[in-house]
């Protein structure tokens, strides 16, 4: 087959699906499958715009009540405002995932104020590049915000997760751009990529080491030499070690006991229409929310430690 008939085929296929998970969404939970109420506490960071806001709009419409939060207060509180003129069960609190002052005060209002949460949608992220573009100009920021941001915050809230039958949920919201066995934009180093993917012997310092060493490289300006994603570099960086922090938090979790397991999967939003792509895009944000909703819903969860894209496993 041809580059240009694969290329319609891919297409057709994202067509198709697109069709079908706009089918899907039209399918109400039945009252057996619905875990949750309005006593059920979500928290989604970077929730003022784009796929954050979104994902939050979507989840309230189900019946969660949601914490919107924003680093800009001003903002964040806007974009609440406009849930709740809907009607919605939206409330709003700033947070800053980088910064320890401003998730101390977060954590410890929502422990005042709702005793914890049931579900966390890590959301919140930069990138610095569009189209051809791969500047490492940000590398740092994009790295700590969207990788470190995102650990952060799964520490941090860990704790405050309410025991349950249905058991937490966290997602993490990733890319494909972060696969590590994907069929383009591949770790070069075999030996780092077997590291990665095995999680009998997988440890937060070895991701870790595999960021700082690509920030390191960055500083020193021998990166492009250093056999990381061709594409996006820093992003698909951060977002590989988001996938995979997400495989190593669903094994340390599984050990909790019943009524206080937690459940952590990462999906791909797939390409879509916000600031991060300038706009660019071919769904919208409406859309590429649609799975992260789903995944946090899901009925009788027992899936975790997977990546998921358009309401499917795919390959990590
Ligand atoms: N759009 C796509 O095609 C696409 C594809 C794959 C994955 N994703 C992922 O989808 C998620 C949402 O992206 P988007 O497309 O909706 O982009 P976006 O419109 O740029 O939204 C990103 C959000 O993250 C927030 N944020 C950034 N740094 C933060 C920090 N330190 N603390 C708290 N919030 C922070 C931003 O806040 P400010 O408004 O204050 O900047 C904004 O609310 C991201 O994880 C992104 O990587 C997007």
């Amino acid at each position: 087959m041809g580059k240009t008939e694969k290329t319609e085929k891919a297409k057709e296929r994202r067509e198709k699906r697109r069709q079908e998970i706009s089918l899907l969404r039209t399918i109400p939970y039945s009252d057996h499958q619905r875990w949750w109420s309005a006593e059920t506490i979500a928290v989604v960071t970077g929730g003022n715009r784009g796929i954050g806001f979104e994902i939050t709009r979507q989840l309230a419409a189900h019946g969660v009540t949601v914490i919107l939060t924003s680093r800009d207060p001003n903002v964040g509180l806007e974009a609440a405002n406009v849930l709740q003129e809907g009607g919605l069960n939206v409330f709003f609190h700033q947070l800053d995932v980088l910064e320890p002052v401003s998730i101390k005060e977060f954590c410890d209002w929502l422990v005042e104020n709702y005793g914890g949460l049931d579900i966390l949608v890590n959301n919140a992220a930069v990138n610095y590049n569009q189209g051809s573009d791969n500047s490492v100009e940000h590398a740092a920021q994009v790295c700590f915000t969207n990788y470190y941001g995102t650990k952060n915050m799964i520490q941090a809230l860990i704790p405050l997760m309410k025991h349950s039958s249905a058991g937490g949920r966290i997602v993490n919201v990733s890319s494909r751009l972060g696969r590590l066995n994907g069929k383009r934009n591949k770790i070069e180093d075999q030996n780092l990529r077997e590291q990665l993917a095995n999680t009998e012997t997988l440890t937060e310092e070895i991701i870790d080491g595999a960021v700082n060493s690509f920030l390191k490289q960055v500083e020193e300006g021998t990166w492009e030499s250093g056999g990381w994603p061709k594409t996006f570099t820093d992003y698909s960086v951060s977002k590989l070690a988001v996938n995979t922090y997400t495989r190593l938090m669903a094994k340390i979790l599984s050990d909790r006991p019943e009524d206080e397991k937690i459940y952590i999967n990462c999906y791909c939003p797939g390409w879509v229409k916000t600031a991060m792509t300038g706009y660019a895009g071919n769904i919208s944000a409406e859309e590429g929310a649609d799975t992260a909703v789903w995944l946090a819903l899901l009925p009788d969860q027992a899936i975790t430690g997977k990546f998921f894209a358009e309401r499917r496993e795919i390959k990590y």
